[in-house]
């Protein structure tokens, strides 16, 4: 049986193991892809080891006019699910519990430096740092070994693997391939907004996306008139699309890179990304 626990001094009081602890941290409204980071993180640790998912909405990650009101918060579904997926403890704290400081400690943030404020930073300030900071409290909290994030938010990834790197976090942050539906589309908790119409809409981004990386032997540049041509309908409007090095530092004339894009579909922003290989076109 799952346990669930809201406090921080519940987590710290958690009894010791054998094994080591594995941590899926989650805003809730859990799909496939939490599961199969769940899954993950199950395999990893073993029968010795503590698989935690943490369920929070993080409000400092949210801009003015974001969707922090209206994310949807699912707890019930979603202990079933981390239940079902292998988890063995359920942290869901209130925003006063992770966010208990005042006076200067509660001005303490992590910086997520230049790449902060670019791709998903430029059109969300103040988003990395929100994320970093409650990442870092909730991995040195749960005293992870392991935590596991989807690929699907790769800049959220790559900035999280930097800030592990950066603070000497003693956790190896692991990656996982984006679940995505039948028709491609990325699972995301924010697909249920969606209307009927808006979900077949959207299914044009995995499209996309296969356009640009077959454009991908011709150069940065092609796939990202490949995709741009690909999401051209009124019901679409394209946020960004770009082609960075893996590290997501400017794109390389050829080898080995990303290809990323933001789209909103209505009042729904959706991103996506995937691995091309650049060049080799005669
Ligand atoms: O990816 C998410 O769900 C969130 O950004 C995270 C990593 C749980 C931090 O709030």
């Amino acid at each position: 049986m799952i346990s669930v626990v809201t406090t921080k001094v519940e987590v710290l009081g958690l009894l010791p193991i054998a094994g080591r602890t594995a941590v899926v941290p989650t805003m809730g409204a859990l799909h496939r892809g939490h599961a199969a980071l769940i899954e993950g993180a199950r395999d990893a640790v073993g029968s010795q080891g503590r698989v935690i998912v943490t369920v929070f909405v993080n409000p400092t990650q949210f801009g003015e006019g974001e969707d922090f009101e209206r994310y949807p918060r699912t707890l019930e579904s979603d202990l079933r699910m981390a239940e079902s997926a292998g988890a063995d403890v359920v942290w869901a704290p209130t925003t006063d519990e992770v966010y208990d400081t005042d006076g200067v400690a509660a001005a303490i943030t992590v910086d997520p430096g230049p790449l902060g404020t670019q791709l998903e930073g430029a059109s969300r300030p103040g988003h990395f740092a929100g994320v970093l900071t409650v990442v870092a409290k909730l991995l040195l909290v749960t005293r992870a070994d392991v935590a596991y994030f989807g690929e699907k938010d790769y800049q959220q990834l790559t900035l999280i693997r930097a800030m592990a790197t950066a603070l000497d976090l003693p956790v190896e942050i692991v990656g996982l391939p984006t679940v995505r539906d039948d028709d491609g589309l990325a699972l995301s908790s924010r697909n249920r907004y969606l209307s009927a119409e808006q979900r077949v809409l959207a299914s044009r981004i995995p499209t996309a996306m296969e356009s640009g990386t077959r454009a991908a032997t011709h150069g940065a540049e092609a796939v990202i008139d490949a995709v741009t041509a690909a999401l051209d309908d009124p019901g679409l409007d394209i946020d960004y699309i770009e082609v960075r090095d893996t590290d997501l530092s400017p794109a390389p004339p050829f080898g080995a890179a990303r290809l990323l894009l933001a789209v909103r579909v209505g009042d729904t922003r959706l991103i996506d990304n995937v691995a091309i290989t650049l060049g080799g076109a005669s």
